[in-house]
């Protein structure tokens, strides 16, 4: 985790059975660099009691609109000043009520109307309560004073029937908390492409010739970029992974569609990631039917073709290109041809056989006329914001970055 001081969000946690699952947003916050301030409704108090939240958060928990001051704690208006975001989860119907009319008679209230963070609300009611008018209402009074709602979603609610009303999953809402809270983050304004995942590339209508990447790296970068400010477009062969928050996922199978995809994606981008495992061959003529086997007959003989090298062939105006190269051996001298062959700005270089599939990555970053950084092992994540890092100085400098422009 790095020095620098991470974001306080103010948690407020309404009353509702959902409030339990506002201890792991809590959680996750606090994991990803959050100071968390938990702030619980009298309601939420009757579900979960203040100890799970200042557990988590590590820090005291605010229930009360009337507790006294203390020299460094001028309650709501201390919380207010200091929050860089407010996010309540989840969201009763009758805290939304409360936030939209700007009642200020609890502490949530008071907070609410005494910050200028940005609000993030996630509703978690039954059925009937989130469709009534008067809700429907108040979250588009919300959403037009700029707030940002998350869910909820359909499922199985409270009271076992199905119906709107759960809780967004946590990676929803923690992501997009993340998300705003980068807005104004160094790639604020700029568009990055990333590709994830490998191809799947038929055989017939049920097999396929794949690849063990998990996509891990290219959703890393996709969040790491998003969190500091970029729009990003994310074009992943499958993965089990979910779609992250705030970023637009475009799910393909093939390396033909991958390319159509990177194709129609990067004419308006800045830097196009390629963490994609792209397979570099596909059966010529996938069989239209499923393949059988007869008694006494022999292996089919399956003829490959090449697949286009997307990274290679892509271009538009500035576009910074990135790569990966996934190697077996010689590591430095392939990676350095691959930088050169397809004219990239920077490739990161790993060992194929240690890296794919895993949790974490020991990787080499080569940029032309630039002498190799070997990076130690560290998480997908860590090296997702390292490689930004780098990234950031190669891209085109545009009016109004600073300097005398
Ligand atoms: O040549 P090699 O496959 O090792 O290069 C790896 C890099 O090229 C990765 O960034 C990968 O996403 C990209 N690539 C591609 N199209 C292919 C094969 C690889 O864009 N057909």
């Amino acid at each position: 985790m790095s020095a620098v001081p991470g974001p306080n969000v103010i948690l407020a946690v309404s009353g509702g059975i959902a409030a339990y699952k506002a201890a792991e947003v809590a959680s996750r916050l606090v994991q990803q660099g959050a100071t968390v301030d938990a702030i619980m409704t009298a309601g939420a108090q009757e579900f979960v009691r203040p100890l799970t939240f200042s557990a988590l958060t590590g820090r005291a928990v605010h229930t009360d609109a009337f507790a006294p001051w203390t020299e460094r704690n001028r309650g709501h208006i201390t919380l207010a000043r200091e929050a860089d975001l407010l996010l309540v989860a989840p969201a009763s119907a009758s805290a939304l009520a409360r936030l939209a009319v700007g009642l200020a008679d609890d502490l949530l209230g008071a907070v609410a109307l005494s910050t200028v963070a940005p609000l993030v609300v996630a509703p978690a009611m039954e059925h009937a309560m989130f469709h009534h008018p008067a809700t429907q209402e108040h979250l588009e009074t919300l959403r037009r004073r700029g707030a940002s709602v998350v869910g909820p979603e359909r499922g199985r609610l409270a009271s076992g029937a199905v119906g709107d009303g759960r809780l967004a999953a946590v990676e929803a809402i923690v992501g997009t908390c993340w998300a705003i809270l980068g807005r104004a983050g160094a790639l604020a304004g700029r568009r990055i492409v990333v590709t994830a995942g490998g191809t799947r590339e038929p055989l017939d209508p049920v097999r396929f010739l794949g690849n063990r990447s998990s996509g891990t790296m290219g959703f890393a970068l996709s969040t790491s970029a998003r969190d500091r400010g970029a729009a990003v477009h994310l074009v992943t062969g499958p993965t089990s992974l979910p779609s992250p928050a705030g970023i637009t996922v475009e799910r393909v199978e093939t390396a033909l569609e991958m390319r159509s995809a990177v194709e129609a994606a990067v004419p308006t981008a800045d830097a196009l990631i390629m963490a994609a495992a792209v397979a570099d061959f596909r059966p010529a003529t996938p069989s239209a039917q499923k393949l059988k086997k007869g008694p006494g007959d022999t292996a089919p003989e399956i003829q490959l073709i090449r697949n286009p090298d997307i990274l290679a062939s892509v271009s538009a105006p500035g576009l910074v290109k990135v790569g990966f190269a996934a190697e077996t051996e010689n590591l430095v001298p392939n990676a350095s041809a691959k930088l050169a062959a397809k004219g990239l700005a920077m490739i990161v270089a790993n060992d194929a056989a240690s890296t794919v599939g895993s949790a974490e990555i020991s990787a080499v970053i080569l940029q032309p006329n630039t002498p190799p950084r070997q990076l130690p092992s560290m998480p997908k994540s860590e090296l997702a914001g390292l490689i930004l890092d780098h990234l950031l100085p190669l891209l085109p400098r545009r009016t109004g970055d600073g300097g005398d422009e």
